[in-house]
């Protein structure tokens, strides 16, 4: 639906009048109404990057959800400020690893005597909490553009060294990250279920796995099924199948492309004209690109029309990034990200081994 006018006109304004104060950051799941706002769109690893790389703006305004901002209050200066235009802008997927969750799994690991050789691996879609204990540990954080280059240096004898990684909290990602690009089995994967003692796993279990899997997963990408893309096989033939590795796995095996939201957008410009494509990632994402390319004679359709919004991603809308952007040309800071500086220390070592990988 087109956007309120009046609101577009005060979004406009208040930015004007912050200038170079300001610096918006929008990911690539964001509403229409909003990313037109954004000095800089991305996906995780891109804008974690580019939040570090804005030293002059005073306020950093985040349209994307709770750990993104976060992030960027971790890698940017303490004079610097981050606000995320809706608390209830969360992510579910990050919801479902707790840090007193976290460190009864890794007591659990530690009575198995596995916690020595065991290096975490977490995505950037978990808590500050949770990068604090992945930094403490040794551990990486990874996106979905570089999951793979960081468990190659989790296993590597000069990086982290590892026998086994505890992967972090998308269980979808470690798993296809394991099996397609590092050539794993799906036997060297376990799944730790943080609702049952000891995981579900024996010692036995936890020591001969190379890879222990959080019961995470994203509630959007987690329905897209391999009913989806048999159905938009059949229904539209030729199509290539693009899909966001926070797909289970029977999809991601069943996809033509696999990789993170940048990859996506690329894929489809690097595309021929004529060519058809069904894309299993979140629906402004798909909508955008299907409205880009269609000119060029390039079809887009979303992998599974069941499947919706994010919905948290979503919260953020106009009126939400107006009042932000008011409050802040008024001097008045709203909605402001604050990660205390113990956790943000830790958090920060293992962000910044992430932006570090070759
Ligand atoms: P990327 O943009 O890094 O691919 O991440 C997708 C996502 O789900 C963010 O919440
Ligand atoms: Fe979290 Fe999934 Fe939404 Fe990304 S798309 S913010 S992983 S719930």
């Amino acid at each position: 639906s087109p956007s309120d006018p009046d609101l577009v006109e005060r979004a406009r304004a208040a930015k004007e009048r912050l200038g170079e104060k300001v610096f918006v950051l929008g990911h690539h799941y964001q509403r229409d109404e909003v990313i037109g706002f954004a000095d800089v769109t991305g996906d995780s690893f891109k804008l974690a990057r580019d939040a570090a790389a804005r030293p002059q703006a005073e306020y950093i305004v985040f349209c994307g959800v709770h750990f993104m901002a976060e992030s960027a209050d971790i890698l940017t200066s303490d004079a610097q400020q981050v606000i995320l235009p809706d608390l209830a802008a969360g992510c579910s997927m990050a919801d479902m690893a707790t840090a007193e969750q976290v460190e009864e799994c890794w007591d659990t690991l530690a009575a198995a005597g596995v916690a020595g050789d065991t290096v975490p691996v977490s995505y950037m879609n978990s808590s500050a909490d949770i990068k604090a204990f992945t930094g403490r540990h040794g551990g990486t954080i990874c996106t979905s553009s570089n999951a793979r280059r960081a468990l190659e240096w989790a296993f590597d004898s000069s990086g982290g060294g590892a026998r086994r990684v505890l992967f972090l909290p998308d269980q979808h990602l470690g798993r296809n990250t394991a099996i397609r690009d590092l050539g794993m089995a799906p036997e060297d994967c376990v799944v730790y279920n943080p609702h049952r003692p000891g995981g579900g796993l024996t010692p036995e279990q936890l020591r001969d796995a190379r890879m222990i899997l959080w019961r995470g997963h994203c509630s959007v990408h987690g329905r897209f099924s391999l009913d989806s893309v048999r159905e938009v096989r059949e229904r539209i033939p030729g199509v290539n199948v693009l899909v966001h590795p926070e797909c289970r796995h029977e999809v991601v095996a069943a996809a033509d492309r696999v990789g993170s939201t940048e990859y996506i957008i690329r894929a489809l410009e690097e595309a021929p004209p004529g060519s058809k494509w069904a894309v299993g990632t979140e629906l402004n994402l798909v909508r955008r690109l299907a409205d880009r390319h269609a000119p060029e004679g390039k079809e887009v359709v979303f992998l599974d029309r069941t499947v919706c919004f994010c919905s948290t991603m979503n919260r953020i809308d106009l009126p939400h990034l107006v009042r932000s952007l008011e409050s802040l040309a008024e001097g008045r800071v709203v909605n402001r990200i604050t990660v205390d500086e113990e956790t943000a220390h830790w958090a920060r070592v293992a962000l910044e081994r992430m932006l570090a990988l070759p």
